[in-house]
């Protein structure tokens, strides 16, 4: 497949991460976070439509979608000095807005359909009568930003970066509280659900079990071979409540980089 050339988006998105930034010292470092975040984001995505041989002009677009998912997330900490949606707006209902506003898709073939899957990329789940080209950009979105997000997470929980505590949410470290609903889905092979976080031991098996909802070999590949999940799932005691969910998951993630 030759290369995909979206120079000029990426080019765009930067002036504007750029213009968003200079307005807004004080939140800069911030805001930056969120610059790299949607670099490894377009570079996951790019993966996986190679690995996935999507047509170039599938590629275009999964590409695009994932360039532009977050780009809501500016105006959004700007307003409400916050990234949780539940207290302020949705983000990706802020980006498409913005990207019509902005005319960034203007002459893209693909525009309805990108715009779409940036405005659909942080649903729970997603409707089930979506075209079938527009669920699978939307899908690779979804993969690529998990697998970033799993990343950020392993950092912050296990590098002491001195934010893990907001990332638990503010739960108590007290193994006896193990979630029996985040063990029960570990052991099924389901992603677990936040409504069951008990304690934030609970938190990195959460993260662990999102293997279950990578939608294509190549993100399922890389979820198990980047070495984030491991590191969450090894710093949970293998003598507590975890240890069978903790060996049933690494075991799995054996298993796909044999
Ligand atoms: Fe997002």
């Amino acid at each position: 497949m030759t290369a995909i050339d979206i120079d000029r988006h990426e080019q765009w998105f930067a002036a504007y991460a750029d213009r968003k930034i200079a307005g807004a010292e004080a939140v800069a470092e911030v805001l930056r976070l969120k610059c790299g975040h949607t670099r490894r984001v377009l570079t996951g995505a790019g993966e996986i439509v190679r690995a996935e041989s999507f047509s170039p002009r599938l590629s275009r677009a999964a590409l695009l979608a994932a360039l532009y998912h977050d780009v809501g997330r500016f105006d959004q900490y700007l307003r409400y000095h916050t990234f949780n949606d539940r207290v302020s707006c949705n983000h990706a209902v802020l980006g498409v807005k913005i990207l019509n506003q902005e005319n960034c898709l203007d002459g893209e073939e693909c525009r309805a359909m990108i715009g779409a899957a940036v405005g659909l990329h942080n649903r729970f789940a997603l409707p089930g009568h979506l075209p079938d080209d527009l669920r699978l950009i939307t899908l690779v979105v979804r993969d690529a930003d998990k697998l970033d997000i799993l990343g950020m997470m392993d950092e912050q929980l296990n590098g002491g970066a001195g934010q893990a505590e907001a990332m638990v949410f503010g739960l108590p470290e007290d193994l006896a509280l193990a979630s029996a609903n985040i063990i029960a889905a570990a052991l099924d092979g389901r992603a677990a659900s936040y409504v069951d976080l008990k304690n934030a031991h609970d938190f990195k098996l959460l993260l662990a079990t999102w293997i279950f909802e990578m939608n294509f070999p190549a993100s399922r590949q890389r979820f198990a071979e980047d070495g984030h999940a491991r590191r969450l799932l090894e710093s949970l005691p293998p003598d507590s409540p975890y240890g069978p969910a903790r060996a049933a998951l690494l075991a799995r993630f054996d298993r796909f980089c044999g």
